[in-house]
Parts: structure tokens; sequence; C-alpha cells
């Protein structure tokens, strides 16, 4: 088998299972194989598109609208939660996803955010996988000192932030509202 067939065929097995498994391709090339890695975005990317994420429930179990964004999210998002989320708010087991469409107040899209829980990926800091892509799926670029790296996996800004949602799931959406007026 040839290594585009290999992954062509790692990629539909992805596709085909309930879940999204942490890794490029097969590590097992034979000798005088080369085996391309994709980065685990790029199959995120194509799962989601395949998955029509755009269907999914908002956090709410209501279809997905917008509403004013929070933090460094814009001025407007959208929040998206696939059905093993939402069946599973409370854990956020293995194959949730949750994605936020980030938009401009002129409901411009300006990017999409995604969190997949993947145990084993990061378990000190809730084992999600963070993941920013511009408008057509390429990934945005984050600055890390004086690197710029694709802004996915262990991306410490979304952390940082993510870490003080409620509950200690680093998910805000399922987190109960906080009355913030004073009487
Ligand atoms: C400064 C704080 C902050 C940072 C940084 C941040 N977020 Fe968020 N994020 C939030 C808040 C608050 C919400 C809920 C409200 C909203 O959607 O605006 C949220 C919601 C989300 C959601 C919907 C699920 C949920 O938790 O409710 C996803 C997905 C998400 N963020 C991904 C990311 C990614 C990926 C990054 C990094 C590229 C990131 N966030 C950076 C504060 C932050």
């Amino acid at each position: 088998m040839n290594s585009a067939c290999r992954i062509t065929l790692f990629f539909l097995a992805i596709l085909a299972g309930s879940h999204l498994f942490l890794a490029g391709s097969p590590a097992t090339a034979q000798s005088g194989t080369r085996v391309i890695r994709r980065p685990h975005y790029e199959l995120l990317w194509g799962w989601l598109a395949q998955s029509q994420y755009r269907n999914w429930k908002g956090p709410n179990g209501q279809p997905a609208e917008f509403q004013p964004g929070e933090g460094p999210h814009a001025a407007l998002v959208k929040t998206y939660v696939n059905d093993h989320a939402a069946g599973d708010a409370k854990n956020l087991s293995r194959g949730s996803v949750l994605v936020t469409e980030n938009y401009s107040a002129e409901k411009r899209l300006l990017s999409v955010t995604v969190m997949q829980r993947a145990p084993g990926f990061d378990p000190p800091q809730g084992d999600w996988y963070y993941a920013q892509y511009l408008p057509q799926g390429r990934i945005a670029a984050d600055v890390v000192g004086r690197n710029t790296e694709p802004a996915a996996g262990k991306v410490s800004s979304c952390i940082d932030c993510h870490r003080k949602a409620g509950g200690g799931d680093y998910a805000y959406f399922n987190d109960p509202p906080v009355l913030n007026t004073s009487p």
C-alpha cells in the first residue's frame, strides 16, 4: 500500500469512528516508505467540515445564535456543541467537541475556535486540544515569544483563560448563570 493510500484509509477510519483520535498518521512505516504526517488540526478541520458542525445545537440545546462575545472572542460569537458534548455536558467526556465562531460587530466571520476533549493529551489541564482557524480553515498563528507557531494543541493563551471556567472543566457554556448586577 503506498503512503497516500495508507493516509487516505487512516483518515477514513477516523471519519468512520465516532471519536476522534489524536494522531497524525500511522507511525509504523515500512522501510523505504515515506509517511507524510498531517497535523491533527488539519484532520480536525476536515472532520468538522464532514460533520457539518453548523448543524449542531447551541449551548442551550436550541439552534446556535449570535451572542455578545466575552474575553478575546470577538464582538459576536456563535457556539456549537456536538451531540456527544450536549448529552454529557456535565462531564464533557471523550468525543466532546465545542466550536465558537468569532464575528465582528458587522457579522463578518473572523475566526473559528475549537476545543476537543482528548483524554491523555494534557491531563493536568483538563485534556483539551485547542485550535484557532481562519475563516477558510487555515490554522491561525500563535505568537510565542519570538516565534510564530500554529495556534493548535496546548495553546497557553487559551488555557490560561479557560482554566477560570466554573467546575474546573475549562468550558464555559455549561456553567450556571451568574448574577452580576448589584442591588
Ligand atoms: C481571556 C479569556 C479567553 C481566552 C484567551 C480564550 N477564551 Fe475561549 N471562551 C472564553 C469565554 C468567557 C467563553 C464563553 C463566552 C463566549 O463564548 O464568549 C469562551 C468560549 C469558548 C468556546 C465555547 C466553549 C466554552 O468554553 O463555552 C470555545 C470552543 C473556545 N472558547 C475556544 C477558545 C480557544 C481555542 C482559545 C485560544 C485560541 C480561546 N478560547 C481563548 C474566554 C476565553
